[in-house]
């Protein structure tokens, strides 16, 4: 067989993270099979929403870069869309890899399928059964016009079937023969892969924070209800504030740079308050070796990240999702992620809850084998085998 070229295509802070799997194992095991062509869309651009992933977790630069930056969602996704097409038309790929749900995901697949290049969809069928959320619309849409379906988790499979799907198709697989597979998660393929090497090159960094392991509390929030929402956000951050004064534990926030938007524009006198605490150290957005090392160190995890609820599971730490649902159910079913929403009394109660039980909380290994881009890039070797 000649080699097959994958258009690999990121855009936010995740998809960097995710593909680096995918990347790492086409180097390793795969090269002499495998072109990869890797572009950004520029959805994040910050330097610590990009840059620092690039360098640190070793992906070669993007091939192309389209710049697009912020926007509304129908400007952001349409300039993708463009500037994806001219990337395809000029590449040919024999398939296109899309990531998770973000408008880079959306815009992947809308380019691709249009120009008949089958979409290969990681991290598909997660549903939260909530459409008011843009990344339900952009999962549905880019499952729906992908020809081979990677979904993590056993749910997530069977979202698949209930929307249709079916696992028995046969090849060739097309986009209207989709196959569809339960894999496992490449993100756990990362933790595995980068968890060593983090305590190796990054353990200064958590004394320079002055972090004492299993003594403090990891939050994060950026989802767009709890940050375009000014009263959820105060309603969050003052909850917080108040659970790590009254505990005398420090919590210590990597915020996205669209939370510190709002504190900064909206917020202003919470936010100073929040500067001056104690007990609250807000920091701008880490490193993926740091932020594994705040998950692996941490006492327990507060996010309403989809990422970040994985990871506290990954490495054995309760996890409160600050969201009125999860597409990780598997998490909430096991009793270890706890559902909120941005409830101060709930937020209170399942803290108290979590910190002063003595029982032992059991992680089971939801997510494979840590061996999942392995996996997809056999699968997808196999599809033009047998086309
Ligand atoms: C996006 C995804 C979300 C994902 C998140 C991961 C969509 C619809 N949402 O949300 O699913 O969980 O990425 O982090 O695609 N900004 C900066 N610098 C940056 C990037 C963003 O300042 O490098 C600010 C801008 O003000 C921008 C805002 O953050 O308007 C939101 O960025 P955007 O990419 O639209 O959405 P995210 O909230 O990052
Ligand atoms: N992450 C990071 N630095 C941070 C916050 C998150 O490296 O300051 C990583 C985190 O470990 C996870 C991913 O980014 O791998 C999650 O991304 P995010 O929370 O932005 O998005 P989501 O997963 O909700 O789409």
């Amino acid at each position: 067989m000649s080699q097959i070229k994958i258009v690999n295509i990121v855009g936010a802070r995740p998809q960097i993270i995710k593909a680096s799997a995918i990347s790492r194992a086409i180097r390793r095991y795969f090269s002499t099979e495998i072109t990869e062509i890797l572009v950004h869309t520029g959805q994040h651009y910050d330097k610590e929403m990009s840059e620092v992933f690039f360098d640190e977790l070793e992906i070669h630069k993007p091939d192309y870069n389209l710049g697009v930056g912020s926007a509304g969602h129908g400007r952001q996704t349409s300039m993708m869309i463009t500037g994806l097409e001219e990337v395809l038309l000029k590449e040919k790929p024999d398939c296109v890899l899309v990531y998770g749900d973000t408008n880079s995901t959306l815009a992947g697949a809308v380019a691709s399928s249009k120009l008949h290049f089958p979409v290969i969809h990681i991290e598909a069928g997660l549903r939260s059964f909530n459409k008011t959320m843009p990344e339900e619309l952009n999962r549905i849409m880019s499952d729906h016009s992908s020809t081979l379906l990677f979904a993590p988790t056993n749910a997530a499979f069977k979202n698949l079937m209930s929307e249709g799907f079916r696992p028995e198709n046969s090849p060739p697989y097309t986009i209207d023969n989709p196959k569809i597979y339960f894999t496992g998660d490449i993100m756990y393929d990362n933790t595995i892969f980068f968890a060593g090497l983090a305590e190796k090159k990054k353990a200064k960094w958590l004394e320079k924070l002055a972090l004492v392991r299993n003594e403090f509390v990891l939050a994060t929030i950026h989802r767009d209800t709890n940050t375009d929402n000014i009263e959820r956000l105060r309603e969050i951050l003052v909850t917080l504030k108040s659970l790590a004064e009254e505990r005398g534990i420090t919590f210590v926030m990597p915020l996205h740079p669209r939370t510190i938007i709002s504190l900064k524009t909206k917020l202003n006198l919470l936010y100073k308050e929040l500067s001056e605490s104690k007990y609250v150290k807000i920091i701008p957005p880490v490193t993926y070796l740091e932020m594994i090392l705040l998950e692996k160190n941490c006492r327990m995890v507060i996010t309403d990240s989809g990422g970040v609820q994985k990871e506290s599971h990954f490495f054995k730490r309760p996890c409160i999702v600050l969201r009125k649902e999860t597409e990780w159910v598997e998490l909430v079913n096991n009793g270890t992620s706890r559902l909120v929403d941005a409830d101060p009394e709930r937020i209170m109660q399942e803290f108290k809850c979590l910190m002063d039980s003595l029982e032992v909380l059991d992680y089971p290994g939801f997510y494979g084998d840590g061996k999942t881009a392995e996996f997809i890039l056999k699968e997808i070797l196999l599809m033009f085998e047998k086309s």
